[in-house]
């Protein structure tokens, strides 16, 4: 599981200086244009574009020690916030205008908005980047059901990355990395982050716990 020469007690969930992928010219040249465009997308905030550099760096990480693209990795963490520099009334009024509904009051979700409308809005800007890059930023929020081995990337490396302060649970993902299989990474991720929305009173998204429960059975049927 864990390619990199380093010994047990390194934290492994750290991001290297580089991580010596052997990207493509063109692959290159896109990660170059992508990062240009998030530096100057997300300027105005700065703690926002130093989390996505940083989202960006771990997803990169995770993937080369996971098996997973790391360009695409490395470009779904330099995107997934794209949408939080928009206005709270302006994410609602593009939320509404892509027709996404989640079963309750847009307002009461709205934390979970910005990267659902960023991956409606993205493929125009970038038509010749992959849906799996759309999808994982879709759902880098909220989780879904069908999450593959990208989605787990960004979700987890959101989490975890090096600039977010560090609670229990936070510290707890970190020390799984490289130890346990990417599924059980992003399932204490999962868990730690509805556990955060429970403990500090904050609104659940409902159709959370059907996700939960669709990815518990999924669970306990491979582990049986
Ligand atoms: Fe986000
Ligand atoms: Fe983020």
């Amino acid at each position: 599981m864990a390619k990199h020469g380093r010994s047990k007690n390194v934290e492994l969930w750290r991001p290297l200086d580089d991580e010596g992928v052997a990207y493509e010219p063109w692959q290159r040249l896109t990660l170059m244009r992508v990062e240009a465009d998030t530096r100057s997308r997300l300027a105005p905030k700065k703690h926002r574009l130093d989390h996505s550099l940083s989202v960006a760096k771990t997803a990169e990480h995770l993937a080369v020690l996971y098996g997973v693209d790391p360009f695409l990795s490395r470009v779904a963490g330099l995107l997934h916030d794209w949408d939080k520099v928009v206005s709270v009334d302006e994410l609602l009024d593009r939320a509404r205008y892509f027709g996404i509904d989640l079963g309750v009051p847009l307002q009461s979700v709205e934390p979970l908005l910005h990267g659902m409308v960023a991956a409606r809005e993205l493929p125009e800007r970038y038509p010749h980047l992959p849906h799996e890059v759309w999808h994982a930023i879709a759902c880098h929020t909220s989780a879904a059901e069908d999450m593959n081995p990208l989605d787990m990337v960004l979700f987890v490396a959101d989490g975890i990355e090096p600039l977010r302060r560090a609670s229990e649970g936070i510290q707890q993902t970190r020390d799984m990395v490289g130890r346990v299989s990417l599924e059980d990474l992003f399932w204490n991720a999962f868990v730690g982050g509805i556990m955060y929305v429970l403990q500090t009173g904050r609104y659940l998204y409902p159709r959370t716990i059907d996700i939960y429960n669709t990815l518990a059975t999924a669970r306990a049927r491979r582990n049986a």
